[in-house]
């Protein structure tokens, strides 16, 4: 039941935090090390894998390229990321060193499933990273490794997202671990930081309101715009993905650093664009690269809605708002800046009066092709 929210979204949104600690619970041991039970695929298998694809569709799929960055990070295992309708269709390379990891809230997507059919007739293991118990993708996996978000009822996928984030990043470690990529220090500093993430987001939810106001407030746009670089490219996504399926405005996500390359063009006169700031204790100069990007869309008369990390004050010269959350290491942030761009689309679509849980032309589950 919606126990007191307006939505089943809403409600989700607000569910988040526990979605995050359930799916770390019982998985990490006293003293930090990663222990994946279900995980049955044979050690040798996962020592030996050269390549690693994640498939899945929608929301699913930005999760996977979130877990893209962290997972070649942390084990230098190439990987890639795939639509599951395009994966089957183009002929892959895929093989017994091939590492598959399907990501599914429903787990019955019906292109995710053909897609890990293929890929198992190709000799791939597969993973499936699932939040519905015996469903048919991790009935036809190698293994599985569920998140538990509990059921999502909304269309709109929200706690699913952030707990696949958890769940791909759990197995990451876990290879890393297993193939001594990282030292046991480095994993159990991960560790630590994930766990302290159901905090952090609940501190964003906290902040809710400045966010729900700004989607009322905004209620007439008829395109908004998102930005991001390194994970904050596919939280862009998903945030452009959440407008355009529960409020039904024209939304697009941009990696920034390809602004310049055409899609500054679009920006005109009150052109409202979110851009998703990475840490400024982070990476080099991948903070300072989306300061200026920020500068040059506020310069062509860009409304900017910069999501940052606390205490970093070099945007707010550039900002027409600006939506703080919690410090966290770069590659845990999406877990934190997807938060409010839900949030947004949830607030906007409700003041425009629809029914948030129940977007037109669309289904929970894709069960055909
Ligand atoms: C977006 C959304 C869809 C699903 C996609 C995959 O909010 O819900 O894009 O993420 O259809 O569904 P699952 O994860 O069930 O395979």
């Amino acid at each position: 039941e919606k126990g007191g929210f307006s939505s089943f979204m809403d409600k989700e949104i607000h569910d988040q935090p526990a979605a995050v600690r359930d799916t770390l619970l019982g998985r990490l041991d006293e003293r930090g090390r990663l222990s994946l039970d279900e995980l049955h695929i044979d050690e040798a298998v996962l020592r030996s894998v050269d390549k690693i694809v994640v498939i899945a569709c929608g929301t699913a799929a930005y999760a996977g390229q979130v877990a893209r960055y962290a997972i070649e990070h942390w084990c230098r295992i190439p990987t890639e990321v795939e639509l599951a309708h395009e994966f089957r269709y183009r002929d892959p390379i895929v093989n017994e060193k091939t590492l598959v990891v399907a990501l599914s809230q429903s787990g019955e997507t019906m292109d995710t499933l053909m897609a890990i059919r293929h890929a198992r007739e190709q000799g791939a293991k597969v993973v499936a990273i699932c939040n519905t118990n015996g469903s048919s993708i991790p009935r036809e996996s190698d293994a599985s490794l569920y998140t538990h978000a509990g059921p999502e009822i909304a269309v709109a996928s929200t706690k699913a997202f952030l707990a696949q984030i958890t769940a791909a990043y759990l197995l990451g470690l876990y290879l890393a671990q297993l193939r001594g990529n990282m030292y046991a220090d480095e994993i159990v500093d991960v560790v630590d930081e994930l766990q302290k993430m159901p905090e952090k987001i609940q501190e964003v939810i906290d902040a809710e309101e400045q966010v729900k106001k700004l989607g009322t407030d905004m209620v007439d746009s008829s395109s908004v715009l998102f930005l991001g670089r390194h994970v904050g490219f596919p939280v862009a996504l998903e945030g452009a993905l959440k407008l355009k399926e529960i409020a039904y405005i024209h939304a697009e996500g941009f990696a920034a650093g390809e602004l310049k390359h055409g899609p500054i063009a679009l920006i005109e006169e009150g052109q409202p664009v979110f851009v998703v700031v990475p840490s400024p204790r982070g990476r080099d100069s991948l903070h300072s690269k989306v300061v200026s990007n920020i500068q040059e869309i506020r310069a062509r008369g860009a409304i900017t809605i910069v999501i940052a990390e606390e205490g970093d004050e070099s945007v707010s010269d550039y900002a027409n708002h600006v939506i703080t959350v919690p410090q966290a290491p770069t590659l845990l942030q999406p877990l934190l800046a997807t938060v409010p761009l839900q949030v947004f689309a949830c607030a906007l679509a409700g003041a425009k009066g629809y029914d948030v849980d129940q977007p037109r032309n669309l289904a929970k589950s894709v069960t055909v092709e």
